[in-house]
């Protein structure tokens, strides 16, 4: 069952960091959605919070959205562009220990999270909850992963960057910026520090950060790695390199001024909320013409999608990556927004681009990538694939769709007048109307979850058979142009 591709030329790459930052996407994949599915039960059924600081949903909710953004798509981000890198510029990893210094310090910080966000360390910025501390392993770790990743593009064998790099090497470049600047701060002891900034500034910088770790963290670099794994997956070139250039330009220009429609009916100046609408209205453009072109990639090979399950988390991903930026710019509309703010059509909205784009885009890119990485010609069990498919889908499906129903109801019920001018509910009304959409996506977030551990059992099985019959590629031999 061994096989060698150009792709999986023994010695060639520095593979070994991309198998362990491959593997613990998928061990965090598992972990963080599971705590997701914790605190979906906690807010249908309040009891589960224990009655314990350390296990209440205000202390379990941050250590979700860490895990799931930052060490199950971060690992998978990591991940992939070290191996799309590697192969696009035929050349190895640039300064391979620091490769492995960006891995062990990534785990380091993901481990600092999940112990210190419980205990209710927190500086209170949502997505950039860690302390101080833990801010500047990041920032050390993050100028690690750009010298290896702009390393190995300026050491490449060939003259051409494939569009792929440069959608990573936005993603390393905006991050560094967004980390840095958002996390100012004057430490007051080791464990607190005051922000650099104050009231509404303190607002808009922590928006422009939040939106943008949407821009480039959850969407820039997963077109990377959009761009590289469906034509590989489809066998057929991109369906228009000029889009994608066009493409590029324009998501990360448009992406930088959008923020503010976080931040529509507050302090900041009406003005700066204004250019957040228009710019994100302007934004579904670029994500379209994205969408659009991964999609056409197939054209001609739209048989393949019946039966290569690998190919439809592809496709499929994209088509919630089309729906999600159609919605976000429309609830970017302040009268819109005056609805769809504080409800759980937001939230609805996330895990629609959550779940269906950077979830289903991560396994798919993953499903093709792992048993590459360990000498296999394809996955242990291709049915399970087929079926983490469908628990996927119809577990995002439940999500969103109860979500959807439970904001728009919150929405309506908050902002219903009697004729006297009164509040015609009451808000303890809208929770209680709320709670079956919340079993529903208990259940959703339950098949989706189950999905992840058939991942996991399956990438454990692949990687023993693949270091079994001892075809793992070796990594300590020079790098050499030959197969260039
Ligand atoms: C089994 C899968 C998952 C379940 C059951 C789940 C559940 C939840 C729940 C219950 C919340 C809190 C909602 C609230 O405060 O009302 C939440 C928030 C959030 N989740 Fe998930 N989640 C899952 C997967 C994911 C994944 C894979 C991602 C990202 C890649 C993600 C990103 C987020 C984000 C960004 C928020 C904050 C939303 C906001 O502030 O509006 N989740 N999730
Ligand atoms: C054209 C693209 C998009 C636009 C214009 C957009 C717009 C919006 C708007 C208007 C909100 C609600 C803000 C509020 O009322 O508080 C929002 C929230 C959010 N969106 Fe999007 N969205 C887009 C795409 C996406 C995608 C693809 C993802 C995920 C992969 C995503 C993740 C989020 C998150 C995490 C939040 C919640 C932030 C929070 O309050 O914690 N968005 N987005």
């Amino acid at each position: 069952m061994s096989v060698t591709t150009r792709d999986s030329l023994p010695g060639i790459y520095d593979d070994k960091v991309i198998r362990q930052f491959a593997i613990m996407t998928v061990i965090w994949g598992v972990v963080g959605m599971l705590v997701g599915v914790i605190i979906a039960s906690q807010l249908a059924f309040p009891e589960l919070n224990l009655g314990l600081p350390w296990t209440s949903f205000g202390r379990l909710r941050p250590l979700h959205t860490n895990a799931v953004i930052f060490a199950f798509g971060g690992c998978g981000l990591f991940a992939t562009s070290y191996y799309v890198v590697q192969r696009t510029c035929q050349t190895r990893l640039f300064a391979g220990p620091l490769a492995t210094f960006t891995f062990w310090g990534w785990q380091l910080v993901i481990l600092l999270a999940v112990i210190s966000l419980p205990l209710g360390y927190t500086q209170g910025k949502e997505y950039a909850e860690l302390i101080w501390p833990i801010d500047v392993l990041i920032t050390l770790v993050w100028v690690a992963y750009a010298i290896v990743f702009f390393g190995t593009v300026g050491t490449r064998k060939v003259r051409h960057i494939y569009v792929a790099n440069w959608f990573f090497g936005a993603f390393i470049i905006a991050v560094a910026l967004l980390h840095i600047v958002n996390s100012a701060a004057l430490p007051t002891g080791l464990l607190h520090s005051y922000s650099a900034y104050a009231g509404a500034a303190d607002a808009m910088v922590q928006w422009w950060y939040g939106h943008n770790a949407v821009g480039f963290f959850l969407t820039a670099a997963f077109l990377g790695m959009m761009y590289y794994f469906i034509p590989k997956q489809a066998e057929r070139p991109v369906y228009s390199y000029r889009l994608s250039i066009v493409h590029f330009w324009a998501l990360i220009f448009t992406y930088m001024w959008a923020g503010p429609h976080h931040l529509h009916y507050t302090a900041l100046p009406d003005w700066t909320q204004s250019v957040g609408m228009i710019f994100s209205l302007i934004l579904l453009a670029p994500s379209w013409g994205g969408m659009i072109n991964g999609i056409m990639t197939l054209s001609g090979a739209w048989h393949k999608l019946r039966d290569d399950p690998i190919l439809r988390f592809l496709i499929v991903s994209l088509s919630f990556y089309g729906m999600s930026t159609f919605e976000g710019p429309m609830m970017a509309i302040k009268t819109v927004n005056a609805l769809s703010h504080y409800t759980d059509w937001t939230v609805g909205h996330v895990h629609s681009g959550a779940l269906g784009w950077v979830g289903l885009v991560t396994m798919g890119s993953l499903y093709y990538l792992i048993p590459r990485l360990y000498g296999q010609k394809k996955m242990y069990s291709v049915p399970a694939i087929e079926l983490h498919f469908w628990l996927a889908t119809v577990g995002i499906v439940l999500y969103i769709a109860a979500l959807w129903i439970s904001g728009v109801t919150q929405g309506l019920m908050w902002r219903a007048l009697n004729d006297d001018g009164t509040l015609t509910y009451t808000f303890v009304q809208s929770v209680k109307a709320s709670i079956p959409f919340y079993i529903i996506r208990l259940v959703g977030g339950l098949l989706y979850l189950s999905g992840m551990c058939l991942m996991l059992w399956n990438t454990v099985m692949t990687a023993r058979q693949g270091l079994k019959v001892g075809s793992l590629p070796a990594v300590q031999i020079p790098a050499v142009a030959a197969h260039a």
